[in-house]
């Protein structure tokens, strides 16, 4: 997907945009000074200014930010609204800011570093006593029979070429994936893995753990997970199951071959990100399972091994 078609459908996806709208209308104070981090098309900034902003900040890395200047003019805040591109750790402002605003949430919340920029935002650029919006985002897992779709990767070309597309499947079971996930798959009761306060200073290696009871018999194919974030103790918006058509998609977290599953069972997932990577680790003691994935989708691929790489299935 192109950034421009990235931007278009996050702009089409009505649910995000009103609940950051709202949230924006709800924090913003007349006469703010306000920096938008990652301002893409520059809808938050927009806001911003409808919500009595003097000034708005606008940063963004990607050349959006072109596109975002000339939708300023045309809604006749050009003048109201600073553009800088950069990435925002590299950026200067002429002054600080009584707000930070920032949609740089990932599908499963964390994945487009916002730990590590709203940190460094709200140290360098933010006033004492200054807000955040979003101050706090929880991530939530739960065990699900749903995802095991990789399994059939590489299927059309066997079938119409008879070529061996295997290890494309292979990879599949150990890295996440996208799915708007049905909550009626679910083998057990979500469980929320973490919190992070924006206001305090996070570490970028950050872990979780939840236990789950089985509830009905099934098939464990892996754990989906979605984000909640909030401002003010107030829900601004969630990726909740089910949310189709949503422009972030839940995030499917596959534990190697699918496990089958009976009701009472303890089964628990421990996840721990090295920004931007995430390592889970999946166990249960009934059968006795124990093993440990990662996503490595930007190393190269001599960096991915499927049956080492500090996997230990206790099955075998
Ligand atoms: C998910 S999009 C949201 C865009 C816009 N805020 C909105 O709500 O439609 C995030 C944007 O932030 C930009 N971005 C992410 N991290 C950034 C950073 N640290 N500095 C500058 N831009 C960043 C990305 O390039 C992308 O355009």
């Amino acid at each position: 997907m192109s950034e421009v078609e990235w931007h278009r459908e996050m702009l089409a996806d009505r649910r995000r945009v009103r609940d950051f709208g709202e949230a924006v209308r709800a924090v913003v104070q007349p006469g703010d000074v306000v920096l938008d981090l990652g301002t893409g098309t520059g809808l938050l900034a927009l806001f911003a200014c409808r919500g009595g902003a003097r000034k708005v900040y606008a940063v963004e890395q990607g050349y959006i930010i072109d596109v975002a200047r000339q939708i300023a003019r045309q809604n006749g805040l050009g003048d109201r609204i600073v553009f800088i591109q950069g990435h925002s750790t590299e950026v200067d402002l002429p002054e600080s800011v009584d707000l930070i605003v920032t949609e740089t949430v990932g599908s499963f919340g964390l994945e487009e570093q916002i730990l590590k920029n709203l940190s460094d935002a709200r140290r360098r650029f933010l006033k004492p006593g200054g807000r955040l919006l979003p101050d706090r985002l929880d991530l939530f897992l739960a065990p699900t029979e749903e995802g095991g779709h990789y399994r059939r990767w590489g299927g059309e070309i066997r079938e119409d070429w008879d070529l061996d597309f295997a290890p494309l499947a292979d990879l599949g079971k150990h890295v996440s994936q996208g799915l708007w996930a049905d909550p009626g798959k679910f083998l057990g009761s979500p469980q929320k893995l973490l919190s992070c306060d924006f206001y305090q200073d996070q570490s970028e290696k950050v872990q979780g753990e939840v236990q789950v009871e089985v509830v009905r018999q099934g098939e464990i194919a892996g754990w989906v997970g979605w984000f909640a974030v909030r401002c003010e103790r107030r829900l601004v918006t969630s990726t909740e199951p089910p949310v189709p058509g949503s422009s972030w998609e839940n995030v499917f977290f596959p534990i190697g071959e699918p496990v089958a599953a009976r009701p009472g069972d303890l089964v628990c997932l421990r996840m721990r990100l090295d920004d931007p990577f995430w390592t889970w680790r999946f166990t249960m003691s009934h059968p006795p399972v124990d093993r440990t994935m990662g996503d490595f989708f930007s190393y190269p691929p001599a960096a991915f091994k499927p049956a080492g790489g500090g996997m230990a299935d206790s099955e075998d």
